[in-house]
């Protein structure tokens, strides 16, 4: 069973339907306002991250950008753009001002929520670094090529920059419960016993169980990012085919951000040699990646994006 190729859906964002219905108090103030952007300022290059662009093929002849600015440095870039030119008399300038810091607002408290929940993921990925070197490294690794697939996927099928930057941040978090796994099953020098692998396999639910309790001390339960942080955690083990665990789940019912990390998951385990099995090359990783995308265990898309990015890296296919 394999998922149609425009299977990937955007995640309800709600920063992007907070930023729609801005724009429509907006536009009932001023309806020549055809055209919303945001972009978030970040880091000392104060470089623009696109954020928000209500219709970004339109060619506008008259702009009004308006940088927002949060206790003194600026936070966002708030763009009104409208078709026709000299579209916006001062008074109506002044009026955007006032519009561009309700919207700088609502961009601030999103992207505050954000910044609390990696907080949190990040003591408790210092925790996992900790327990295990191993893990620790995994976790990176894994989180590096769920955010190159996510990247991808939001090209093609209009993801928002919000949804890929989550899962470049919560991804560490995927393995958080084997903090909880005895360590003569985690760090057992050979493979699992099936007694041993059901002890593993717990470590899906017990990172839920952790992760819960740490947005719930953290007052985040209903922070955006908890769901997809929840179902990076809950889905990394399930299978397309409903062969995966814990819930057993098919298709569509695992998220897309739990079929994201499946394929960045295993992809890691199989290219990574354990004291009791080598590692297999990038080429027949991405062999092995194919097959388990043909035999409707992973999803073909993503599968697809990781492949591409590897290849874009110098990795060759298969010798046939
Ligand atoms: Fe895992
Ligand atoms: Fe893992």
């Amino acid at each position: 069973m394999g998922l149609e190729p425009s299977a990937p859906l955007p995640p309800v964002d709600p920063l992007q339907e907070q930023l729609l219905q801005l724009q429509q108090r907006v536009q009932a103030v001023l309806p020549q306002v055809e055209r919303l952007t945001c972009d978030r300022v970040e880091g000392q290059a104060q470089q623009g991250v696109p954020i928000y662009d209500s219709c970004p093929l339109q060619r506008c002849r008259s702009s009004v950008l308006l940088p927002v600015r949060h206790n003194g440095s600026p936070d966002c870039v708030v763009g009104f753009h409208a078709s026709g030119a000299a579209a916006f008399s001062e008074a109506e300038q002044a009026t955007l001002e006032a519009l561009a810091e309700l919207i700088g607002l609502t961009v601030h408290s999103h992207f505050l929520a954000l910044g609390s929940l990696d907080a949190a993921a990040q003591l408790a990925h210092d925790f996992a670094a900790l327990r295990d070197f191993e893990t620790g490294s995994h976790l990176n690794r894994v989180a590096q090529y769920a955010r190159q697939i996510a990247e991808v996927l939001a090209e093609r099928h209009g993801l928002s920059s919000l949804y890929v930057e989550q899962i470049g941040r919560f991804s560490r978090l995927h393995d958080i419960g084997k903090i909880g796994i005895p360590d003569a099953v985690l760090l057992k020098q050979g493979p699992l016993t099936p007694e041993e692998r059901l002890v593993m396999n717990t470590h899906v639910d017990l990172g839920l169980t952790m992760i819960e309790k740490v947005l719930d001390q953290h007052a985040l339960l209903d922070q955006p990012g908890a769901e997809v942080l929840r179902n990076l955690i809950g889905h990394h083990h399930e299978r397309l085919d409903g062969s995966g665990y814990p819930q057993g789940l098919k298709g569509e019912e695992i998220s897309l951000e739990g079929r994201i990390i499946a394929v960045a998951d295993v992809f890691d385990a199989i290219t990574n040699t354990r004291p009791y099995r080598q590692g297999l090359t990038v080429p027949e990783g991405i062999t092995e990646l194919e097959r388990l995308a043909a035999a409707a265990q992973l999803d073909p898309n993503c599968v697809a994006a990781l492949v591409g990015v590897l290849r874009g890296q110098g990795a060759q296919g298969p010798s046939t």
